[in-house]
């Protein structure tokens, strides 16, 4: 038995299935300082281990920071593509990285491991749950960029002290994204990175598992046993082979 939806709750899963990673598709167009207030303000909504909120985010509009990001980044891509070989290397030096200077500002979004220290409530067994915390901020500003017809570019082609060191953030602060932000021409639907042929995304039976975690073999006769159509089960082993 399924439960209709309501209208609220079919814009959520459509905000969640549209929301794309831009590089190509920024307009540069200015995003009004309200709606970038009110996806800064859905970013700071996001839960956070021991209330810890261990975000900060640095909006970086001077094309000239933008500039040295952007030379930085590609030398990144250099060093990427250079250990890249064959087919590979070719796919890979047809898709774009960043939108860094196309995009109306970025927004650096960074990790204080300080913050409510020492004791954060839910942190002592594991530490990452601070670096979790802020990437729920970041998919929380994602979300809501979309809701609002702006996009979002992820950007990690960098080394953390260069962008400490541009940015002026502390020592003990990580940097955890660089998200290019504004107006687009339009959201693609399929990921750049399935439309070049780099990767696509794998089905959701490939990473369904119930109550054990079991291996992908298993998992490929327990979903056929599911009555999964063939095509999926075709997709899930070539994925699995990967
Ligand atoms: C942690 C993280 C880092 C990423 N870094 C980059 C990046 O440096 N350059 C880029 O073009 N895309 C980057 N992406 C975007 C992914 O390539 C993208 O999310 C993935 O291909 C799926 O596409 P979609 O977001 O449009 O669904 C990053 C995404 C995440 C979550």
């Amino acid at each position: 038995m399924s439960s209709p939806l309501d209208a609220l709750g079919a814009a959520f899963y459509d905000v969640c299935h549209r929301r794309r990673d831009v590089r190509g598709e920024f307009t540069g167009a200015p995003v009004a300082e309200d709606v970038l207030r009110r996806v800064l303000s859905a970013a700071h909504a996001a839960p956070s281990v021991g209330m810890s909120q261990p975000w900060d985010f640095v909006l970086v509009r001077d094309p000239g920071t933008r500039g040295r990001f952007r030379d930085h980044v590609l030398a990144e891509r250099e060093v990427f593509a250079s250990e890249l070989e064959g087919e590979r290397a070719e796919t890979f030096s047809r898709i774009k990285v960043e939108g860094i200077l196309e995009s109306t500002l970025g927004v650096v979004v960074t990790y204080d491991p300080g913050r409510g220290s020492p004791a954060v409530l839910g942190r002592h067994a594991i530490a990452d749950a601070g670096l979790y915390s802020v990437c729920l901020a970041i998919q929380n500003l994602w979300l809501a960029a979309t809701a609002e017809d702006l996009g979002v570019g992820w950007v990690s082609f960098y080394r953390e002290p260069f962008l400490r060191e541009l940015l002026g953030i502390p020592e003990a602060v990580r940097p955890v994204a660089w998200l290019c932000l504004g107006p687009v021409t339009h959201l693609e639907e399929v990921p750049d990175l399935e439309r070049h042929g780099w990767r696509g995304r794998r089905p959701l039976e490939a990473v369904l598992h119930e109550e054990r975690y079991t291996d992908a073999a298993t998992r490929s006769t327990a979903s056929a046993e599911r009555s999964m159509s063939s095509e999926v089960v075709e997709k899930l082993e070539t994925e699995t082979r990967r």
